[in-house]
């Protein structure tokens, strides 16, 4: 008995001094506070949970989803393409279809290829060569363009002169412009009611609910298209977030929310993702200038303490947070998230975005919006709320 608590004492020992060596990087650019840096709790990897798992060994189990879409959007592929579907049903474990065997092949390739550029990382994807078709074009399309004499002068540095603010200066006129740090302090709950679109666009009413400095809850119930939900809870939807735990509660059951999965539902709440955004990063660096619908906008390259890496874009006038952009880094890609925040508006002195935009990389869900008809501060929370969700008996049809 002993010895088993020493051995996991041991392994978890072993994987803090593992994922402190994969942070060295980013330790690099930190001061002293990155050492409160949390080890998540070990997440699965897809062998252990997948059954005919031959090249993505490794792969943290929340990411075989998104990397499954990821390589369908690159190729313009579907599920299908790949995998055997009879009724409606995939069987996914089964290799029949050649599709599936030279995706593995692929990914074998990408690894390689990403080796060869160093560090690993993804920086070559399946998205690189195929750009959403299903055969790469390896040539370009003839005739060329004919290049007026002007262009045809070699672009003489289009400087990126003007100068680029200091992270600090954009983080601090970002808090001034929603308000200023005093009256963000006072904010300790957050309810919002208002509307989210489903995967196919209908409208269905959404509310949530967030404490600091760490609790959130979000709900909201799917249409019964067909009696599909059948008069039971399986169209209700509950994402709930509580400290380092966390939970999705999809009617049919409640799954743990792991890896980074958490920090993502955690920065979906206005209290976290907007008022205190500053506190869910450990670094902070201003990388270029963009635009967005014609506005510009300073892009501020952040790491998350999960390590994850994003691209927050500041309003270069109004100071305010216009997108996010966050990168899951899978062994196949760095797989994009876009938020945009949009129709800032004032709340008790602060101002608050009151439609949020999610652009996924996922063909069957590509963009979710949420529109707040009330945002409510500092008001009673029922705490209950952020307890893990009861399971409840799914109905079999
Ligand atoms: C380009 C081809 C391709 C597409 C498109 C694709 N997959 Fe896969 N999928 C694979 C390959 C290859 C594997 C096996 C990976 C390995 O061997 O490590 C796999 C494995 C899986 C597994 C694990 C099966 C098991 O139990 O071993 C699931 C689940 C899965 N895919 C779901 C999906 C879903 C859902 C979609 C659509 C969103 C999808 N896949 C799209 C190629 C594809
Ligand atoms: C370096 C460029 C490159 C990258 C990166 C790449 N591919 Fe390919 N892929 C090709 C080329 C070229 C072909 C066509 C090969 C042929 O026709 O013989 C191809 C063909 C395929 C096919 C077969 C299509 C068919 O017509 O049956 C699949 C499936 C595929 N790739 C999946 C992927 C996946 C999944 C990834 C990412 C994990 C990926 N590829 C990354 C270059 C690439």
């Amino acid at each position: 008995m002993i010895k088993v608590v020493i051995l996991v004492l041991l392994v978890s020992t072993a994987f803090v001094i593992l994922t402190n060596l994969s942070n060295a990087q980013v330790l690099r650019d930190q001061d002293s506070s990155a050492t409160t840096i949390q080890t998540a709790p070990l997440e699965k990897t897809v062998e252990q949970v997948f059954r005919n798992i031959k090249v993505l060994n490794g792969m943290p189990q929340s990411q075989i989803y998104p990397a499954m879409r990821f390589m369908a959007a690159s190729l313009g592929f579907q599920c299908g393409s790949c995998h055997v579907i009879t009724n409606d049903r995939g069987d996914f474990p089964a290799d029949d279809k050649p599709e599936k065997q030279t995706a593995r092949q692929m990914i074998k390739m990408v690894a390689e290829i990403n080796k060869t550029l160093g560090e690993g990382r993804p920086t070559v994807s399946c998205f690189t060569c195929h750009r959403g078709q299903r055969t790469p074009q390896g040539a370009p399309i003839l005739p060329l363009p004919i290049l007026s004499p002007r262009a045809a002068v070699a672009t003489t540095g289009t400087s990126t002169s003007s100068s680029l603010p200091s992270a600090d200066d954009v983080l601090i006129k970002y808090q001034g412009a929603i308000g200023g740090t005093v009256a963000i302090d006072r904010v300790t709950s957050c309810v919002t009611k208002g509307t989210t679109t489903t995967a196919t666009g209908q409208v269905v009413r959404y509310e949530s609910e967030q404490a600091a400095p760490d609790k959130g809850h979000e709900a909201f119930t799917l249409p019964d298209v067909g009696g599909r939900c059948a008069g039971d809870s399986r169209c209700e939807y509950e994402r709930v977030v509580n400290g380092q735990q966390g939970w999705l509660n999809s009617g049919g059951g409640v799954q743990e929310l792991v890896g980074e999965q958490l920090a993502d539902q955690r920065l979906s709440f206005l209290l976290f993702g907007i008022l205190r955004l500053k506190d869910q990063y450990s670094s902070f660096r201003v990388s270029g200038r963009d635009k967005i619908n014609d506005r510009d906008v300073y892009v501020v390259s952040v790491v998350r303490s999960d390590n994850k890496r994003e691209r927050l874009y500041f309003d270069v006038e109004n100071g305010l947070l216009s997108r996010r952009i966050s990168y899951t880094r899978t062994m196949i890609g760095n797989i994009p998230q876009q938020i945009d925040f949009e129709d800032y508006r004032d709340v008790e002195g602060l101002r608050l975005p009151f439609t949020i935009r999610a652009s996924y990389v996922d063909a069957s869900s590509p963009i979710i919006t949420r529109k707040f008809a009330e945002i409510k501060l500092n008001v009673p929370v029922n705490d209950a709320k952020f307890d893990k969700p009861l399971t409840r008996e799914p109905v079999i049809k």
